[in-house]
């Protein structure tokens, strides 16, 4: 029977199997007919601590028998409260930083990043409304940057085969090149000028230390403090996209932090609940709440969803949040990394695999391909590969990369090496 199912990044028209899963528990997914797969990928970057945490299950089972959903313009209740708070207190900070202190709801990592977008803009609109500033439109972006797929986060992303359908649609920013090894200082210099452009931009948005979606492209903290200086310095909004940086995967809880960075306006999402139901937050500073706060209706934040802080799902965070303030989960990613590092010390001497590179538990490496770049035909023969040996990864062209759940325990973590190294074998041009 064929399924009316429409799944996203999939091309149905190649027939590629799609495995039914039925069931997860911890790194690993249960599939219908009896095999297994180790979630090398965290399910698209989301679980954190593992599938189906037991604390995380009791707060949703527990939540979804007493208040379920709330329309939240003008109401509240207790775990979206709590969350907002917990945030606010895990959030990066610094002396002499103004804090992030405002938190704003939505549903996906899209949403956050268009919410982050929105209120930026918001921001400089409010402003010039009372003549402090003048009204600014501006985005700057980082190359090969990824923010999602609703039409602002694309916007912002690099264009690519993945919006060149909707081109047309897509607004216009100021792309500062990727502070490559060599081309940190040019990168800098370029967002400097481009702060001091006499068009001044709004913000400049960026997903802190690693470029996921992009290539797992890493770069390093002092670049990073770098640009928030010179955004500080030129007035330009330092949006942080921390979508996929958050939650510990670069090793710290945010990615700021390694910087020392706080920044105007942070987008969370994915592990905000675990990784077990979605839920987003726009994090801002006082300035930027405070510009939409006035005696007139005409200046509120005029961005909702249906489902903005939906109880179950603030209920889950609020379990996730425990989890991160009661137990050691920085020390179970060191241990993770240490396992990692050591194995991609190995790989790298593979002459099928080159750039091996890792920040915390997110490890990435290339395999030598004569078509390298997204649309390379080796994404699908691999990903067929690793499940064909109960993983699943999802290279990026002919990258691959691990985002493992922090309950990945030895035996599993050489599982998915073995596989890799398999997979140079295989598929590996030799230099
Ligand atoms: C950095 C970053 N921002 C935003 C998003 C979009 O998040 P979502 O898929 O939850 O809309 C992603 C998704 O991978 C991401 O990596």
């Amino acid at each position: 029977m064929t399924s009316p199912v429409w799944h996203p990044f999939h091309q149905h028209g190649l027939g590629e199997p799609i495995p039914h899963v039925v069931r997860a528990e911890g790194a690993v997914l249960h599939l219908a007919g009896g095999g297994t797969l180790i979630d090398a990928v965290s399910s698209w970057w989301v679980t954190t601590h593992g599938h189906c945490h037991p604390r995380i299950a009791a707060a949703i089972a527990e939540q979804a028998g007493r208040l379920d959903q709330l329309i939240f313009a003008g109401y509240t209740h207790g775990p979206a409260e709590e969350v907002a708070r917990g945030l606010i207190d895990l959030a990066p900070r610094s002396a002499g930083r103004d804090p992030l202190a405002h938190v704003f709801f939505s549903d996906s990592g899209s949403t956050a990043v268009e919410v982050a977008l929105k209120m930026a803009l918001g921001y400089w609109r409010n402003l010039a409304l009372d003549g402090l500033a003048q009204a600014r439109h501006r985005i700057l972006v980082l190359e090969h940057g990824y923010h999602g797929d609703t039409i602002g986060a694309m916007s912002v992303g690099e264009r690519g085969v993945y919006n060149q359908a909707w081109a047309p649609l897509l607004f216009d920013v100021g792309t500062i090149p990727f502070p490559a090894p060599g081309r940190e200082q040019a990168a800098l210099d370029a967002l400097e000028s481009a702060c001091a452009a006499p068009e001044k931009p709004a913000a400049f948005i960026v997903e802190p230390l690693i470029l996921g979606a992009g290539g797992m492209l890493i770069y390093p903290a002092p670049v990073l403090r770098g640009m928030a200086a010179i955004c500080a310095r030129h007035d330009v909004l330092f949006i942080a996209d921390e979508v996929m940086t958050g939650w510990g995967r670069t090793g710290t809880l945010f990615a700021c932090e390694q910087a020392g960075v706080v920044p105007d306006i942070m987008a969370v999402a994915k592990g905000i609940t675990g990784g077990a139901i979605p839920l987003a937050a726009t994090l801002a500073t006082g300035r930027i709440f405070d510009a939409h706060k006035s005696t007139d209706r005409a200046r509120l934040f005029y961005h909702s969803s249906s489902y903005t802080a939906n109880a179950i799902a603030c209920a889950a965070a609020c379990a996730n949040l425990a989890i991160w303030r009661q137990e050691d989960v920085l020390g179970r990613i060191g241990k993770l990394a240490e396992g990692v590092a050591s194995r991609l010390a190995k790989l790298a001497d593979h002459p099928a695999f080159t750039n091996p590179r890792q920040l915390g538990a997110v490890a990435a490496i290339d395999l030598i391909a004569p078509d390298a770049g997204y649309l390379s035909d080796l994404a699908p023969r691999l990903r067929a590969f690793f499940q064909e040996r109960g993983i699943l990864l999802r290279p990026l062209g002919n990258t691959i990369y691990l985002m493992p759940p922090y309950c990945l325990d030895a035996d599993q973590l050489d599982c998915v090496f073995v596989a890799l190294s398999e997979a140079g074998e295989c598929f590996g041009v030799r230099t």
